[in-house]
């Protein structure tokens, strides 16, 4: 695997692999990988002949006041999963290179960035955007890898890709979860051991809504605050619980199959988010 900061480098290796007809899978992350990474860089590696992944905690999408600080950064460690994963290119930028002081051009998306993660947090969706912007030019990928458990992630790439006619297939990778069914997420290392337990009933109170709807629920309002009411008898603050469309990111009245119940949690000083998209009882795997 080679690795690279600067951006003509990785646009060599890139260039170079284009001569060989290899197709690119590009893997944006912030690193602290884990096995939802891990999945991601593997199919990528199986539909793709240069497999570039990016590890960079991009400033612009943390707010005032958030964890960038602290944000868990495991660089040795991440370059072994990497290689061992199968990526070719490793892409850390540096900061200052990448933001420039005279830095003053943002990207945002409309829309599919407003509820949700945007409204708790705004701001984060045009940082997101914009680095992602920057990351699609200079790697020019064929094909992006995103996991699902970032559902609103997912929707702001889904229109950039398009909005901005980026010749990029758009991957989405299942959400990979521990035993207890705790969504993985670099942040999961803030947990303290204390605290863990309590940190399933968020996929707990998400699959019970699905398991609902199955049996019949499409009251999205009365899955929407039954879920809310179990996470806050779980002791987790709760900053929203949505059944949204994934595509628009539009809260929906019908819990129709396609429809997500998508939540944000406080636990032990650490925000978790998850995400179940309800299916029919027919097409349950
Ligand atoms: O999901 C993440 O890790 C980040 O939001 C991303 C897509 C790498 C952009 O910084």
């Amino acid at each position: 695997m080679r690795t690279f900061s600067a951006s003509d480098e990785l646009r060599a290796a890139v260039a170079q692999a284009r001569r060989q007809s290899l197709s690119v899978g590009f893997v944006p992350t912030m690193g602290a990988l884990h096995a939802g990474h891990v999945s991601l860089v593997r199919r990528a590696r199986e539909e793709c002949g240069l497999v570039v992944v990016s590890i960079f905690v991009n400033p612009m999408q943390f707010a005032p006041g958030e964890d960038l600080a602290r944000y868990p950064r495991k660089p040795e460690a991440d370059a072994e999963v990497l290689a061992s994963a199968g990526a070719d290119v490793l892409y850390s930028p540096d900061a200052v290179r990448f933001y420039p002081a005279a830095f003053s051009t943002s990207v945002d998306v409309a829309v599919v960035s407003e509820g949700g993660e945007g409204a708790v947090r705004p701001g984060h969706f045009r940082g997101v955007a914009t680095v992602l912007t920057k990351l699609f030019l200079q790697v020019a990928p064929d094909a992006a890898y995103f996991g699902r458990k970032d559902l609103q992630q997912v929707a702001v790439v889904r229109r950039l890709i398009e909005d901005l006619d980026f010749p990029i297939r758009l991957v989405v990778g299942d959400t990979v979860r521990e035993p207890d069914g705790l969504a993985l997420s670099s942040r999961n290392a803030f947990l303290p051991a204390d605290a863990r337990p309590r940190a399933a009933a968020l996929s707990r109170a998400l699959f019970a809504a699905r398991d609902r709807a199955r049996r019949g629920e499409s009251d999205a309002r009365a899955l929407e605050t039954d879920t809310r009411l179990a996470l806050e008898a779980a002791g987790l603050g709760v900053d929203y619980v949505e059944a949204v469309d994934p595509a628009t990111m539009e809260r929906v009245d019908a819990a129709r199959p396609g429809i997500a119940l998508a939540a944000a949690v406080r636990i032990a000083g650490t925000r978790l988010i998850d995400n179940v998209v309800f299916d029919s009882e027919r097409s349950r795997p």
